[in-house]
């Protein structure tokens, strides 16, 4: 569903390399944790998954479709939720769904079935006609994780996509992730929270200075011997 060959991308002129030679390939069914400590590349990686940074070098191909050469294509199996959920704050929360749906091309019907199901579920509903400017950190990640969703689109890409969310939603999303995949789409997301990449993730990937160094499930992570922690295996991994 997502592959990445040799991908690379320098910022300054070459001065910082942000991801040096990335090969990944994520699968239907799976989700996928994205790790690495901060400044490893993990943002630059998804921003050119997306679309909004071409690779220097390399290609990426989403769901058949090639990001530089067939974007409309690619980019309608993606829901993207960036690291910051920086939005168009002067529409209230059901405008901005409905403004979303409008450039996906979602049916009234639809739309409106999906809209009240997430804002239920993550306990937007009383604030829905609220101007997303009044919402919360959590609450926007909320509406823009609503609103890239709305067209149920087959790859996630996700940033960080628990950062503010209260127990409530972030366990509804790890379940919702977890029905996505189930009927073979896929999702891939970076996070920090290396319990909830320990315990939903199918395969995860670590990267370091723009370099993957490890990849594969808990179990090959491990090395298939004693129960060591995501944690020690990271910190082992991403030492100096
Ligand atoms: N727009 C930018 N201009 C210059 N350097 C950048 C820019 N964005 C990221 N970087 C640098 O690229 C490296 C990777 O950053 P990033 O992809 O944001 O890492 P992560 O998401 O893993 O924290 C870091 O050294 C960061 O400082
Ligand atoms: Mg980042």
């Amino acid at each position: 569903m997502i592959h990445m060959t040799n991908i690379s991308k320098s910022y300054n002129k070459g001065e910082i390399k942000a991801v040096d030679n990335l090969s990944l390939h994520i699968r239907p069914g799976e989700i996928f944790g994205f790790l690495g400590p901060n400044g490893a590349g993990k943002t630059t990686t998804i921003k050119m998954i997306v679309g909004l940074l071409n690779p220097d070098k390399g290609s990426i191909v989403i769901n058949g479709h090639d990001i530089e050469n067939e974007t409309i294509e690619a980019k309608q199996s993606i829901g993207y939720v960036p690291d910051n959920p920086n939005i168009y704050d002067r529409l209230n929360g059901i405008e901005y769904l409905n403004f979303l749906a409008d450039v996906y091309r979602v049916s009234e019907d639809v739309r409106r079935e999906r809209i009240e199901y997430l804002l239920n579920m993550f306990g937007l509903t009383d604030a829905a006609y609220d101007p997303i400017n009044t919402y919360s950190h959590g609450m926007k990640q909320k509406i823009v994780l609503t609103g890239a969703l709305i067209h149920e689109p087959a790859v996630w890409i996700l940033d960080e996509p628990m950062v503010g969310l209260d127990p409530k939603s972030s366990h509804f999303l790890k379940e919702y992730m977890r029905e996505h995949c189930n009927r073979g789409n896929t999702v891939f997301f970076s996070t920090h929270v290396l319990e909830v990449a320990e315990r939903l993730c199918d395969r995860i990937g670590i990267i370091n200075k723009g370099k993957l160094i490890a990849i594969g499930t808990m179990n090959e992570l491990r090395g298939g011997e004693h129960a060591e922690s995501l944690e020690s295996i990271f910190l082992e991994l991403t030492e100096i």
